[in-house]
């Protein structure tokens, strides 16, 4: 049986202050969705503050994006082993931001995959479509390709730790909201790609739907048979909200 996985992507929000108000509201009510596994994305450089804020309680926490290198001469970067250092959970790669706007192709992020498992932190591969590749009927092959390329470096084992999302880019931010059915199929596809590698690996692996999801919707997406917690933006940023998609898939 899977678990539900709720995991807030903060992006590039926050400050010292607003982010201790927020980890406070959520701890205080993380004991009601026990039911489900939490995670928090703060950027970079509020890592520490969350480590300490979070340790001992029953909330996750990880970084928005990994350098693919260990370490070096990469000005800006930031490598796995550090994040091991903070005690990442898991790590977000190929988020459709990091795609679009920096020029992450399909092997590198499939090479950052690699990078998080090789330090021990769960990669949540991000995949998805554009709308104008919704609108051609192309969606399944870009899904496909971007999930190809991970496969091939990693191979299907490496699934057993590691989480995808299922984000359509035309639903991030706009508060357009796939329907139930239409993440479903895409989420089932996406286990059917990974079963005729491996079975077992499919039916443990969890596959999290992105792209303005909040309260009012998030019930009817994690009620799908293929649907296992959502990976949520602009509505993790109020603890209440946050806590509230996470009771309505429990
Ligand atoms: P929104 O929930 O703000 O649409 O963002 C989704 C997302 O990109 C999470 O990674």
């Amino acid at each position: 049986m899977r678990r539900n996985l709720v995991a807030g992507n903060w992006k590039m929000n926050g400050s010292a202050e607003s982010i201790r108000g927020l980890l406070q509201g959520i701890k205080e009510g993380a004991a009601e969705v026990a039911a489900a596994d939490l995670v928090v994305f703060p950027p970079f450089v509020y890592i520490g503050l969350v480590e300490q804020q979070l340790t001992g309680t029953s909330v996750a926490w990880g970084t928005q994006n990994l350098s693919e290198h260990a370490s070096g001469a990469y000005t800006g970067e930031v490598a796995g082993p550090m994040l091991q250092d903070f005690h990442c959970t898991y790590v977000i790669v190929g988020h459709s931001e990091r795609r679009t706007l920096y020029g992450e192709s399909d092997e590198m992020v499939a090479r950052k995959f690699a990078a998080a498992r090789k330090v021990n932190i769960q990669p949540i591969l991000c995949v998805g479509e554009t709308l104008e590749e919704r609108d051609q009927g192309v969606t399944e092959s870009v899904v496909e390709r971007q999930l190809k390329a991970v496969l091939d470096l990693e191979g299907i084992e490496a699934f057993n730790n590691a989480v995808i999302a299922y984000e359509p880019v035309w639903a991030i931010g706009t508060g357009r909201t796939a329907t139930p059915q239409q993440a479903q199929d895409v989420h089932a596809f996406i286990r059917a790609k990974l079963a005729e590698r491996n079975p077992t690996v499919a039916a443990q692996t969890r596959i999290l739907y992105g792209g303005s999801m909040k309260a009012a919707n998030s019930g009817e997406l994690m009620a799908m048979a293929d649907i296992d917690g959502g990976l949520i933006g602009g509505a993790s940023l109020d603890a209440k909200d946050f806590l509230a998609i996470a009771r309505s898939g429990c």
